[in-house]
């Protein structure tokens, strides 16, 4: 039986990172003999919206939760359509229907890329940005009372369920254990927030008990980010809450040279539904139609896809194709983010050939 694919392209350079990953996990599976059947979806997109009045059909839900994954590129096109309505109109309900509570992020410095920090070198950054991606800052909860008077109030809500944080600690300390380093930090502020945060600590302790091998340290999401910047080598496993998670999965790619590498897996660990692969970044109005989008990140997110759904060699063969292509460092190749003079495309090909040598 094949594994279904769900593809969705969504707005701006989604549109051309997209094809990139496709041709590469097509060649993948061809040297792997894989079966994967890809069927692709127009909704999701601003343009689906512009037309429809709404980002997704109706029975979105049932179209798409027989698929063993989906492909995701960016959502949002906030010329036309405003943020909160594209983005929870279509990926944030995603992530919230099917239970995707799981948001792992790796950052690494790739051979033959340059990072802004100074003197960081390939193995000085490599690690994980765990990211609770259901419940947190990002809440429905809330309103507005008042509204138009100077009396306007606006409320939304940070929730934390234990099972919530419960289930994200426990796969970041997992994950954690099974890296040589073993070092889980936590990303915290219960020094200014004062009922939640303190919360998250006390979780994070009565978890670490369960795993006495591995080392745990916390800091304040304010000086946590300094820390990426100053000290990245100090990193293996960051986990964090919705918002911190993802603050710190921009940043910590772009310590490695460029968002434009950054894959994500938005994962529902007990496959109850399908999980969701897409790049960290969004559809960059400003690049986007120029064809110069770096298509790293939707590839590496195919690999992500590939591990999830069983296929490690074939995983391992992108990744170690991204590295090679990287590691040459021929600039007509590589897109303009990470120094060359390619585009999309020559990069997406030049990866898709080295996999037949991975
Ligand atoms: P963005 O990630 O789209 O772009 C930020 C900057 O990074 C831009 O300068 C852009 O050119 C650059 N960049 C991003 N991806 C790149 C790539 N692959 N290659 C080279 N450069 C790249 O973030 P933004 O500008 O804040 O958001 C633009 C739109 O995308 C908004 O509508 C936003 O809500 C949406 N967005 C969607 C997602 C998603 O679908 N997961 C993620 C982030 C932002
Ligand atoms: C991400 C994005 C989304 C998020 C936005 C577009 C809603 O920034 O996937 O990191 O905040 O989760
Ligand atoms: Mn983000």
């Amino acid at each position: 039986m094949p594994q279904r694919i769900a593809v969705i392209a969504g707005d701006g350079i989604g549109t051309e990172v997209m094809p990139e990953g496709l041709r590469v996990l097509d060649a993948t599976a061809r040297k792997f003999a894989l079966e994967l059947d890809f069927q692709t979806f127009e909704f999701g997109s601003c343009d689906y919206y512009l037309s429809h009045g709404k980002m997704l059909p109706d029975d979105w839900f049932e179209q798409l939760k027989g698929f063993d994954a989906l492909f995701y590129g960016a959502v949002g096109w906030p010329d036309t359509v405003p943020d909160h309505i594209s983005l929870w109109g279509s990926l944030l309900q995603f992530r919230r229907r099917f239970d995707q509570y799981i948001n792992l992020r790796p950052c690494k410095l790739m051979p033959g890329i340059k990072s802004p920090l100074a003197g960081r070198a390939p193995g000085d950054i490599d690690f994980y940005v765990v990211r609770e991606n259901t419940e947190g800052e990002y809440s429905s909860v809330g309103g507005k009372m008042f509204e138009g008077t100077e009396r306007e109030v606006i409320i939304q809500e940070t929730i934390m369920t234990r099972t919530g944080v419960d289930r994200v600690l426990k796969y970041a300390f997992e994950l954690a254990q099974s890296r040589p380093r073993k070092k889980l930090t936590s990303a915290t502020k219960s020094n200014g927030i004062s009922i939640t945060m303190p919360y998250w600590d006390e979780r994070v302790e009565t978890m670490a008990a369960n795993y006495p091998e591995v080392n745990v340290d916390k800091f304040h999401i304010d000086i946590l980010t300094a820390n990426f910047v100053l000290h990245p080598d100090w990193f293996d496993v960051v986990v964090g809450s919705n918002l911190f998670g993802d603050i710190l999965s921009d940043l910590g790619p772009a310590c490695t040279g460029t968002i434009g590498i950054a894959p994500s897996a938005n994962i529902n660990p007990q496959g109850h539904f399908p999980s969701l692969f897409e790049p960290v970044h969004g559809s960059a109005p400003d690049i986007a139609g120029k064809g110069i989008a770096n298509p790293i990140g939707q590839i590496w997110s195919g690999a992500m896809m590939l591990e999830h759904l069983g296929h490690q060699a074939a995983a391992d063969a992108i990744v170690s194709a991204i590295e090679a292509v990287l590691e040459e460092g021929n600039p007509a190749v590589l897109t303009p983010d990470i120094g060359g003079q390619g585009n999309t495309q020559t990069l997406g090909r030049a990866i898709t050939e080295q996999v037949f040598h991975c």
